[in-house]
């Protein structure tokens, strides 16, 4: 097994193991190939922590961080890390390559001085690399109620166990705020009907 940076000539298999990883899990189809595949070019991507495995010859995992920005109380605002897409083939999942992956860059993202990782997640999997609830630290996520907002009489989910934090520096830690998703995780669906043409026809998952 290779951990190794992404190199420009992988930016088209990566884009094809995201996809296959991503296809009708989380919605029919899905857009996290183009996401990832506009996030290259963003002022926010961070190339240094862009990982894939190798084995075999191919590569069957991959991981990409961006910076994300928080906005604080006082409208200032400081920067953190966020990951994803993250993807595993789907032949290879639940063999520790997600893992490898993760804890490798979360390693290197510390090394080079980064005080936090954002992430909306499963927390079963996100817990054991020691995410917790972001929320509990006064992070919000907009759209979504403050932690001590009275859930009852929000018509919002509480979003709390799934967004989550891991602390790279030690204490003080930041000042929390509201999180803001990098502009590249927004999808345009007509560019992204367009490149998704460019790939190998699948059947999406039909909703009944
Ligand atoms: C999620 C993903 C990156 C995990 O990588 P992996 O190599 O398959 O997983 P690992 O071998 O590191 O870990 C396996 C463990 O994670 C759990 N797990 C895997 N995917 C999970 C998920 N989506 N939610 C909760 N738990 C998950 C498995 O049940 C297993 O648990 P166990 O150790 O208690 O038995 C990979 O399955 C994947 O690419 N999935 C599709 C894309 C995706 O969902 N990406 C993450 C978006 S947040």
């Amino acid at each position: 097994m290779i951990i190794r940076r992404e190199e420009e000539k992988d930016y088209l298999e990566v884009e094809r193991l995201t996809r296959e990883a991503f296809w009708d899990v989380y919605r029919p189809g899905c857009v996290e190939h183009f996401m990832l595949h506009q996030m290259r070019t963003d002022p926010a991507f961070i190339p240094e922590l862009d990982y894939v495995i190798e084995e075999e010859g191919r590569i069957v995992a991959n991981i990409v961080y961006t910076k994300v920005e928080i906005i604080k109380e006082d409208g200032s605002s400081t920067f953190g890390l966020v990951f994803g897409p993250i993807s595993v083939l789907k032949s290879v999942q639940n063999k520790g390559y997600g893992s490898t992956i993760i804890r490798y860059t979360l390693d290197l993202a510390k090394e080079m001085g980064y005080p936090c990782v954002l992430i909306t997640g499963h927390p079963d999997y996100y817990h054991r690399f020691g995410f917790e609830s972001a929320t509990n630290y006064g992070f919000y996520y907009p759209g979504y109620p403050k932690k001590d907002s009275n859930l009852e009489d929000s018509k919002s989910q509480d979003i709390s166990p799934f967004f989550m934090i891991k602390w790279l520096a030690s204490k003080p830690f930041i000042t929390p705020g509201e999180y803001h998703d990098p502009s590249c995780y927004s999808i345009n669906e007509e560019a992204m009907q367009a490149f998704d043409k460019e790939f190998v026809k699948i059947d999406k998952l039909r909703l009944v």
